[in-house]
């Protein structure tokens, strides 16, 4: 959830400590701060609440820099966004600085018995509690790289985390515990970089390396010495081949538009080398290569959030197309849940991030049990890849706005068409030839949506006040439901909630009167009579009904309040299309609530914490 830089150079850091920091802001943006070694070789610190131009006002007659320095931008966990919770954090002596993204669960242990040797703690991170004990190790008379080492043995749960000492001002020291993000070294001959993603790393390294669960880094501008606790790690440097994406707004107000618009451009991608529309095939070889599809008995899905609701709308897909059955897990849930299973099973993790603590843990079990796995993700060398070691890239391009649209749409489409490809491997008797051509259109049918989004943005206004909202659907449109409710929730910070139309009845009907909008996706296709039955319970109950249709030809316009319509394809095919309603629904709705669109309140990105 936090970002963390380092850096260690022949010229002064502060400037990319905070170039690095913007990159990292997606991560979380309640509060952000430097650690820098200064001319005296004392440490400094800055630092501030609130998102890095806060910070950079804050500091704007501030004159410190350094040629090493360490940087971090905070998604709280413990204790609120302040100046004070904010990283770096000091030890008690001052003389360590510790930025740390990530939970120690035993915080509280710790921190009981640091104070009976009399440390006092000044802030309400269990942050501190690393800053402190490597302290009273160093006390007990033990070198930093051994007291780090205790450190990593002496707590529990995820942390990535890198430190400056005053004793020793050309070091920057590190480590990684668990899946707490990642932690890249990045060097050139200019300087040693570390950041949380690679993509911050390219924009000043030449070559680069992963650190690992229970590695500890000790870095100076001579070279990188990796250690895992016992023995030192030798590793090799990995070229960097990759370009800086340049990622900007263009014409757009907010990141999260452009992203929206992207979607059709993101869907031919994505059919590139895959889908044969002139043979009607599929081919996904290069990257299935790892693994035997043809024993594949079973599937499992796993994500969290968006991603997590692709995978329910994959299960429908994938048993329909190609009849394997096919569970689907909330990534948290299945990891503790002791999952039964079977033998020929496929996991498949689901992160755009790659990053995401609860999938990486779930994924993690599923690697230890031995099961195949391939991950669907927008992130290269993430860690989520390091995990299933198969991966299918999302080729969506950086996802800035922090509540995901055009990753969920890549990653549905990337589902939709494994489903034809298992279909067609295992030989499945059914005539998809009318699906290839209709699948063909989505894009352009995707662009019919925001061309006329004029509609979509009159209504979000016209709702603009409601605090509450019901989504329905049914089928493969019910998750479209559950994401449009996720959406509205986090982009408008309004009640939302989605719902399997069938179990309105059972429950939520109870909330139905004048003043709450149901929002129904209501699609010409096996589900048509049974949505319509649905809407017309709303309605006798005075609910306000807006429905999201391709089929207004067969809905008497007395049966609603407002109508958003889409183009008509196989019922199979329409979450695509209602996807793109919800998405542009949430985001205008938000956008006349005058809010923050692409750094949502309380959200982040990467959720690196479990
Ligand atoms: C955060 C984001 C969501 C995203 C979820 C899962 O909550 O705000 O937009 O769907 O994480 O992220 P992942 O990277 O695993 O897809």
């Amino acid at each position: 959830m936090c970002g963390i830089v380092g850096n260690i150079n022949k010229s002064l850091v502060k400037n990319n400590l905070i170039e690095g920091l913007k990159k990292l802001e997606y991560r979380g943006y309640d509060s952000v701060g430097i650690a820098l070694v200064n001319n005296n070789k004392a440490i400094d610190i800055l630092k501030s609440e609130g998102k890095i131009d806060d910070f950079l006002s804050k500091y704007k007659d501030n004159k410190s820099d350094g040629q090493i320095g360490i940087g971090h931008t905070r998604w709280a966990t413990h204790g609120i966004p302040s100046d004070n919770n904010a990283h770096p954090i000091f030890d008690y002596y001052k003389t360590l600085a510790v930025v740390h993204n990530g939970i120690i669960e035993n915080y509280l242990e710790i921190k009981t018995y640091l104070q009976s040797k009399g440390y006092e703690f000044v802030t309400d991170t269990d942050t501190e509690c690393i800053a402190n004990l490597i302290s009273s190790y160093i006390k007990d008379g033990y070198s930093i790289t051994k007291a780090i080492d205790f450190t990593i043995e002496k707590i529990t749960g995820h942390a990535a985390v890198l430190i400056l000492s005053e004793d020793h001002p050309s070091t920057i020291y590190g480590f990684k515990k668990g899946f707490a993000g990642s932690l890249l070294i990045g060097k050139s001959d200019e300087q040693i970089a570390i950041a949380s993603d690679f993509q911050t790393l390219i924009s000043n390294s030449k070559e680069y390396m992963v650190l690992e669960d229970g590695e500890r880094v000790v870095a100076t501008k001579d070279g990188i010495l990796i250690s895992n606790g016992k023995s030192n790690v030798r590793k090799k440097w990995l070229p960097i081949n990759e370009d800086e994406e340049i990622v900007s707004k263009n014409n757009y107000q907010f990141f999260m538009e452009k992203e929206i618009h992207e979607q059709s451009d993101v869907f031919l991608k994505n059919f590139q080398g895959r889908v044969d529309f002139n043979k009607k095939t599929v081919n996904f070889a290069n990257e299935f290569n790892n693994l035997d599809l043809a024993t594949i008995k079973r599937i499992h899905l796993i994500g969290m959030g968006s991603s997590y609701y692709a995978c329910m709308l994959a299960s429908y897909w994938l048993e329909k197309i190609s009849k394997i059955p096919v569970q689907c897990s909330n990534s948290s849930e299945f990891r503790y849940r002791n999952p039964v299973i079977e033998n020929n099973t496929l996991i498949v993790p689901v992160s755009q991030s790659g990053e995401t603590a609860d999938t990486l843990s779930a994924s993690n079990l599923a690697r230890e049990l031995k099961v195949d796995q391939i991950c669907i993700t927008n992130t290269t060398n993430s860690e989520l890849e390091r995990i299933t070691k198969n991966s299918i890239m999302m080729r969506a391009s950086s996802e800035i706005g922090v509540a995901s649209t055009k990753t969920f749409m890549a990653t549905i489409e990337i589902f939709f068409i494994i489903a034809l490809y298992l279909s067609q491997i295992n030989h499945v008797n059914e005539d998809l030839s009318d699906i290839f051509d209709e699948l063909k259109i989505i894009p352009s049918y995707i662009d019919n949506i925001l061309k006329n989004s004029d509609k979509i943005i009159k209504l979000s206004n016209k709702y603009s006040s409601n605090n509450n909202f019901l989504f329905l659907g049914r089928g493969q449109n019910y998750p479209i439901a559950m994401e449009g409710a996720l959406k509205l929730k986090e982009l408008s910070y309004v009640h939302a909630e989605g719902y399997p139309a069938g179990e309105m009845k059972h429950g939520p009907i109870s909330l139905i009167d004048s003043n709450m909008p149901v929002i129904n996706i209501v699609t010409d296709g096996p589900y048509l009579n049974k949505m319509i039955s649905n809407i017309r319970e709303i309605q006798s109950r005075k609910g306000k009904i807006i429905v999201l249709t391709n089929c207004p030809e067969k809905l008497d316009s007395s049966w609603y309040d407002d109508i958003i319509t889409f183009d008509k394809t196989d019922d199979i095919l329409s979450p695509f299309l209602s996807t793109v309603c919800v998405q542009l629904f949430a985001m205008y709705l938000a956008i006349s609530r005058n809010l923050d669109i692409d750094r949502p309140r309380n959200l982040a990105k990467s959720v690196t914490v479990e």
